[in-house]
């Protein structure tokens, strides 16, 4: 059997090359204010990567999209195994383009921050008198470029994505930020309103998006997961002040108030979390997780 080691690990995912594929597999692990906890978040990977297929079939006459299976008999025996069945995913491989496309339905995050300084988020000038995760009158686009190695990832408006595209990829770069700025745009709109009907508000996401060997914009990574997005609870939302995470909140208030903790948390913390997660997914696809 032949064996893979991974070509890339992040922080929650691991990514392997099967050839014309890779196998993206969301672990178990959680991240709570950008440090990964010592504890594991059992089925969280499965979890997470059963809520991005979800929205793949969902959005699949809105753009195609690179997920083939995540089924493990579909990929190499290697893969035959517990630690990946249910939390992997084969994908085709993509030309990546490097923009990543976030969308806000609502204001928040480095989003506020901006607004509150000059009132713009990305080059965008919002209506006077936001508060603090009020809802925008309409869904805005805000890219940024991931930066190198340590650094912060930059906000541009959309002129300077043309350029960063126009640079990588020569006559294409307005077309190509245009498809996606607008692919962008109307799968946030499709998601967040049927999230809504579920009881679950997206605040804001990230997709990512590459070319297939025809030049097709293809959107890639994960989807409209608690980890590339900001899921409230519907129930109790009300702009003036942050909101608490539908799937990380018992975590964060367990962390402010046990600073000493070095990232191990008790087990009815993390219990209570995967709860969450389980919930989430239960909303939004109206079935239990099989995997
Ligand atoms: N279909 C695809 N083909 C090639 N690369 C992809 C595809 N889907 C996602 N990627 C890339 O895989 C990587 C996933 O890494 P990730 O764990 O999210 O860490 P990071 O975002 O910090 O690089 C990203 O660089 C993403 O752009
Ligand atoms: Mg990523």
């Amino acid at each position: 059997m032949k064996e893979f080691t991974p070509i890339k690990e992040g922080k929650v995912r691991e990514i392997y090359d099967t050839g014309d594929n890779l196998i993206m597999v969301a672990t178990d692990r959680i991240s709570a204010f950008d440090v990964i906890l010592k504890n594991k978040v059992v089925k969280k990977g499965a979890v997470l990567t059963q809520m991005s297929k979800f929205w793949f079939e969902y959005t699949s006459d809105i753009v195609a999209n690179h997920m083939v299976s995540t089924d493990v008999k579909d990929m190499p025996e290697f893969f035959n195994q517990p630690q990946f069945t249910g939390n992997s995913m084969l994908c085709k491989k993509l030309t990546m383009i490097p923009v990543e496309c976030i969308v806000r339905g609502y204001i928040t995050g480095s989003g506020w921050e901006s607004y509150k300084k000059d009132g713009t988020v990305c080059g965008i000038k919002l209506p006077e008198g936001l508060k603090e995760c009020d809802k925008l009158p309409e869904p805005i686009y805000t890219p940024s470029t991931k930066a190198e190695i340590g650094d912060h990832d930059e906000n541009i408006d959309f002129e300077r994505s043309v350029e960063v595209l126009e640079r990588d990829f020569p006559g294409h770069g307005r077309d190509y930020a245009e498809k996606i700025r607008d692919y962008t745009i109307a799968l946030y709109k499709k998601c967040a309103d049927y999230a809504l009907t579920r009881g679950i508000i997206i605040a804001d996401t990230k997709f990512e998006f590459g070319l297939d060997e025809n030049g097709n914009v293809v959107l890639a990574d994960e989807m409209l997961t608690p980890d590339s997005s900001r899921f409230w609870p519907l129930e109790g939302y009300e702009a003036g002040h942050s909101q608490p995470s539908f799937d990380k909140q018992f975590v964060r208030d367990w962390l402010k108030a046990n600073p000493d903790s070095d990232y191990n948390l008790p087990q009815d913390v993390i219990d209570k979390t995967i709860e969450k997660y389980k919930e989430a997914y239960k909303l939004l696809t109206g079935k239990d997780l099989e995997a």
